[in-house]
């Protein structure tokens, strides 16, 4: 039997930039085509900023929208945590950046770097930290403007990545609706299949870094890929295993949206039907942290999700980072 839940999911809420960017635009800035990155990611389109825009901009508007959708008042929140790796500035955290734009004066906020993950480990550790400060009600934000990372002269990578922000609003669970369960996980042997070498310690930012591309994202596909099927079908055995759940209980599976490739072979091993996938990968790309709280929040408005319903998540990113969760709606 799941056990009894701490914490439950009160709102949702996203951002994404007005901007498109298309296949067909990218045809014009490197050497690729639609079809190859249909065929191998399923992406169609992303959404990038006006070069400038802020992830604060971005996260404050999908956290206003969790507040409003949970009906709870930015002077209600303990805390906020915002998973990402492309805050405004290297410190402080954008976490404190939003918290002043949205007014929620009487919270404690940090950012956390887990990558892809980013906002699977959020959770739970929000959820860890309600049960063991008291905190009563938090903000859970998963923000990227990964266009601000992308080299857009490096087709390996430019193809896969856009911006957003998904956010959700947690507090106090109501009998079995809530978080029921989290995983994580983190595997540093890998650091270099996928990472941003330059703009910190090892690699300052002089002109010679930035000449070569160090600022950028780096990495290494067709390992990342076989990693993440790995993890991510893993990730989905330990968190189910652990609740005590068999996937045909879910009603719905929210993967990370990397790579359609890579969500049909975590569902298939699971033998879950498409239907019960949800996937918006062909419309965003991979938007790291904020890609399950923007397809969560759009699941809800699709009507995807109704009370009662058992949602699995997992995730897989740099560091390397893996994250699972299964909660009741
Ligand atoms: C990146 C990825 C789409 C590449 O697909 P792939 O099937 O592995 O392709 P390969 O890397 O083997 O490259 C195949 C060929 O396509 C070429 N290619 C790479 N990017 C291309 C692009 N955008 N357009 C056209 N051709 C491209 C390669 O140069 C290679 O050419 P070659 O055979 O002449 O050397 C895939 O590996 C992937 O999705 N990996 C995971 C990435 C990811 O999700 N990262 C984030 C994790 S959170």
């Amino acid at each position: 039997m799941p056990k009894m839940p701490h914490a439950m999911i009160l709102g949702t809420g996203h951002a994404v930039p007005d901007r498109i960017l298309t296949n067909s635009d990218l045809e014009q800035m490197v050497d690729t085509s639609d079809q190859w990155i249909m065929e191998r990611t399923g992406i169609k389109e992303r959404r990038i900023v006006t070069p400038g825009t802020p992830l604060s901009a971005l996260a404050a508007e999908a956290a206003t929208r969790a507040l409003d959708a949970a009906g709870v008042t930015a002077e209600e929140i303990d805390l906020i945590i915002l998973g990402t790796v492309t805050g405004d500035m290297k410190f402080p955290a954008t976490a404190c950046i939003i918290q002043e734009m949205i007014g929620a004066k009487h919270a404690v906020a940090f950012d956390l770097s887990a990558a892809c993950s980013g906002f699977l480990y959020g959770l739970q550790i929000a959820e860890g930290l309600m049960l063991a400060s008291g905190y009563r009600k938090a903000l859970v934000i998963g923000g990227e403007i990964l266009s601000s990372m992308v080299n857009w002269q490096d087709r390996d990578t430019c193809v896969l990545f856009g911006d957003g922000a998904g956010a959700v609003v947690l507090g106090a669970a109501e009998g079995e609706r809530g978080i029921i369960h989290t995983c994580l996980g983190s595997d540093g042997a890998h650091v270099k299949l996928l990472y941003n070498p330059g703009c910190g310690s090892l690699n300052p930012p002089t002109p010679e870094n930035t000449a070569e591309q160090l600022h950028t994202i780096h990495m290494a596909g067709r390992e990342v890929f076989r990693h993440a099927v790995t993890a991510m079908s893993n990730a989905m055995q330990q968190v189910l295993q652990e609740a005590g759940i068999v996937p045909t209980d879910l009603q719905l599976l929210i993967p990370h949206q990397a790579n359609l490739r890579i969500i049909e072979g975590v569902a298939k091993r699971f033998d879950i039907p498409t239907d019960r996938v949800y996937i918006n990968v062909d419309r965003f790309g991979n938007t790291s942290s904020a890609s399950i709280p923007i397809a969560l929040d759009e699941a809800f408005h699709a009507g995807r999700i109704r009370p009662g319903d058992l949602v699995g998540m997992v995730t897989f990113g740099a560091g390397l980072t893996w994250a699972s969760a299964v909660i009741r709606f």
